[in-house]
C-alpha cells in the first residue's frame, strides 16, 4: 500500500511517498527563503508552480505511476492560510481526477509519528520544536495531550527574528548554531513557569544588546544555553510528572546539535532513552503527511471531499488519532 503526501503549510512544499512499513520511497521539496520574512501570497505563488514538477519528481523517484497510489494525503492545518488552501485544492484535484480516496493530516502529529517511526521511540515526551510551534507532548488516556507549550513565540521564530535582526539571513537557525561556536556566556532573561516557557523577552532582549554593540556570536551562545537549558528543564519536570522513561527531539529546530546534547544529558541523568529524529525529516517534508495519511486510512478514516476544509489553527491535543 502506498500513500502520497503534500505539505505545504508554511515557507517549505513537499511531496512524499511512503508504505505501509513507512519506507519513504521519495521526499522532495522546494522551500521558499525571502529576506524580509514570509509573505502568503509570494508563499503561495511559490508552492503553485513548484508542486505539480515535485509530484512528478516524486513519483518517478519512488519508480510508481499515480495510479498505484492507494491514498491522497495533505496537511490540512495548521498552518498559513493561503498556502493551506493552495495544497488542499491540489490533493482534491489529485483525488478526484484519479479517483483516489483522500485523507487531510494535522501537521504536527507528522512531526511527532515520523519522529516515532524513524527512531523507535515508543512512548515518549515528545519537544517538538519548530518555527510555528514550541510543545512539550505525551500520550496519554487516549490521546495526545499538550503538556507544557511556549507562552508566546515558537523557539524557530524566536531565532529566525533575531538572525534576521542582526542580518544573518534565513532560515536562523543554522547560522546562529555555528556562530554560536564561537561566543562566550551573558546572561539573558530566563523564564520557565512549570511546563511553559517563554521566548519574545529573550529576542527583546537580545536586538537591544546588538543595537549595544555586544559580538553576535556571544549573543547566539547566550541565546543558544539560555532558551535551550529552558526547554531541558521544562521536558525534564514533563517527564517526572508523567513518569515516561523516553524522550523525543521533533521538527525542524530538532537538528540543532546543542540542543540534542542537552536533552541527551538530561535523559541519561534520568536513566531515559533519547531519541532525535533523523535531520531529513526533522523540517517539514511529505513524507511524514503522508505516514499519517496512511494510518488514517488504514484506519477507515478516508474523508468525504466536503470534509477537507482546512483548519488554520488545529492543536495535536485536538486530532483524534
Ligand atoms: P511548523 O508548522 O511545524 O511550526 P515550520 O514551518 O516552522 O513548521 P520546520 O521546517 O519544522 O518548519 O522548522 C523550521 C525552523 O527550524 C526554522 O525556524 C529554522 O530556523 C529552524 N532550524 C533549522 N535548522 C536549525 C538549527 N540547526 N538550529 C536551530 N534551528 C534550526
Ligand atoms: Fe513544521
Amino acid at each position: 500500500m502506498y500513500s502520497i503526501g503534500i505539505e505545504g503549510t508554511a515557507h517549505t512544499v513537499g511531496v512524499g511517498i511512503v508504505d505501509d512499513k513507512c519506507n519513504v520511497l521519495s521526499n522532495v521539496s522546494a522551500s521558499y527563503f525571502p529576506k524580509e520574512g514570509i509573505h502568503p501570497r509570494k508563499a503561495v505563488e511559490h508552492h503553485a508552480d513548484a508542486i505539480p514538477e515535485l509530484i512528478k519528481k516524486a513519483l518517478k523517484e519512488a519508480k510508481l505511476s499515480i495510479k498505484d497510489i492507494d491514498v491522497i494525503s495533505f496537511s490540512k492545518g495548521p498552518g498559513l492560510q493561503p498556502c493551506l488552501k493552495l495544497t488542499a485544492t491540489i490533493a482534491r484535484a489529485l483525488a478526484l481526477k484519479h479517483k483516489k480516496p483522500i485523507v487531510g493530516v494535522n501537521h504536527c502529529l507528522a512531526h511527532v509519528e515520523i519522529g516515532k517511526v524513524k527512531t523507535g521511540a515508543q512512548d515518549p515526551i515528545i519537544l517538538y520544536v519548530s518555527g510555528g510551534n514550541t510543545q512539550i507532548i505525551g500520550f496519554t488516556e487516549g490521546r495526545y495531550r499538550v503538556f507544557g507549550e511556549t507562552l508566546d513565540i515558537a523557539i524557530g521564530n524566536a531565532i529566525d527574528k533575531f538572525a534576521r535582526s542582526c542580518d544573518l539571513g534565513f532560515p536562523g537557525g543554522p547560522v546562529v548554531e555555528k556562530l554560536a561556536k564561537k561566543g562566550k556566556y551573558i546572561e539573558l532573561p530566563y523564564r520557565v513557569k512549570g511546563m511553559d516557557f517563554s521566548f519574545a523577552g529573550i529576542t527583546t532582549e537580545l536586538e537591544r544588546r546588538h543595537k549595544k554593540g555586544i559580538k553576535v556570536e556571544d549573543l547566539c551562545y547566550s541565546f543558544q544555553e539560555t532558551a535551550f537549558a529552558m526547554l531541558t528543564e521544562a521536558v525534564e519536570r514533563a517527564m517526572a510528572h508523567t513518569e515516561k522513561k523516553e524522550v523525543l527531539l521533533t521538527g525542524g529546530v530538532a537538528q540543532n546539535k546543542r540542543l540534542q546534547e542537552m536533552l541527551e544529558i538530561m535523559a541519561k541523568a534520568r536513566d531515559a532513552k533519547y531519541f532525535v529524529v533523523p535531520k531529513e525529516y526533522a523540517g517539514d517534508n511529505g513524507a511524514m503527511i503522508a505516514w499519517i495519511g496512511l494510518i488514517a486510512y488504514k484506519k477507515g478514516k478516508a474523508e468525504k471531499h466536503q470534509d477537507t476544509s482546512i483548519i488554520r489553527e488545529w492543536r495535536i491535543d485536538a486530532v483524534d488519532f
